[in-house]
């Protein structure tokens, strides 16, 4: 190296007529590279050598974990709530409710509810009970045997309530050709929540 850290050495190569100078790197520079070994060392030892802290994949795990925790809370306490919960009227709710629907919902129910593969939405016989209640524990749930699929832990308790009060909005539609009814739930009974 040079004596004199401010004067650059002209090193002792030419190419058509360039030489290459070797310019002292800037005091600053030298030390943020030696912090730099000095951190690397740090970061080894910590994560690789004595194993004190995650990586990437275990880090990752314990956050997912955590939400899995939370959206579990927030399902179970949405579900012992269930009875006090009524259709939302709220126009917001409704149209969140209706992009979730369309999405998910009318490929098998069809975009107005007169039922494709899934049944008609908008009469008054339902196989598995009319009130709300009913509906968002169908939801909920599912009925998987029979190709309707469970819902819990796809969506978000309020995306939940927000679709099943889209589809409170189809009672008593009349939507052209729609599926015939289902006789096993009978005509409406008497919603004791709303
Ligand atoms: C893959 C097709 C499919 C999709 C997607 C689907 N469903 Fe269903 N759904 C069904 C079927 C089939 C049934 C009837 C189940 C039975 O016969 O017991 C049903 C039943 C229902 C019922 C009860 C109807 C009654 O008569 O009691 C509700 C409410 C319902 N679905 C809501 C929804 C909502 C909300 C979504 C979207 C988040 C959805 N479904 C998505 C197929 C589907």
């Amino acid at each position: 190296m040079n004596k004199n850290p401010n004067e650059p050495k002209l090193l002792d190569h030419e190419a058509d007529g360039i030489k290459e100078l070797d310019n002292n790197l800037p005091r600053w520079w030298v030390w943020m590279f030696y912090l730099c070994i000095l951190y690397a060392a740090g970061y080894l030892g910590y994560y690789h050598v004595f194993n004190m802290g995650d990586l990437q994949a275990a880090e990752y795990a314990k956050e997912s974990a955590l939400g899995e925790k939370i959206k579990a809370e927030a399902i179970g306490k949405f579900e012992s709530g269930l009875a006090t919960l009524t259709p939302s009227k709220e126009l917001a709710v409704l149209s969140e409710g209706q992009a979730t629907y369309t999405t998910l919902c009318a490929p098998c129910h069809r975009p107005d509810g007169g039922g494709l593969v899934g049944p008609n939405l908008c009469d008054d016989y339902w196989i598995h009970g009319t009130n709300y209640v009913d509906i968002l524990k169908t939801i909920i749930n599912g009925v998987p045997e029979k190709g309707m699929l469970t819902w819990r832990g796809v969506l978000k308790p309020n995306e939940i309530q927000a679709v099943a009060s889209y589809i409170h909005t189809f009672r008593g539609t009349t939507p052209p050709n729609p599926k015939p009814r289902e006789d096993q739930a009978g005509p409406e009974k008497p919603n004791i929540f709303e």
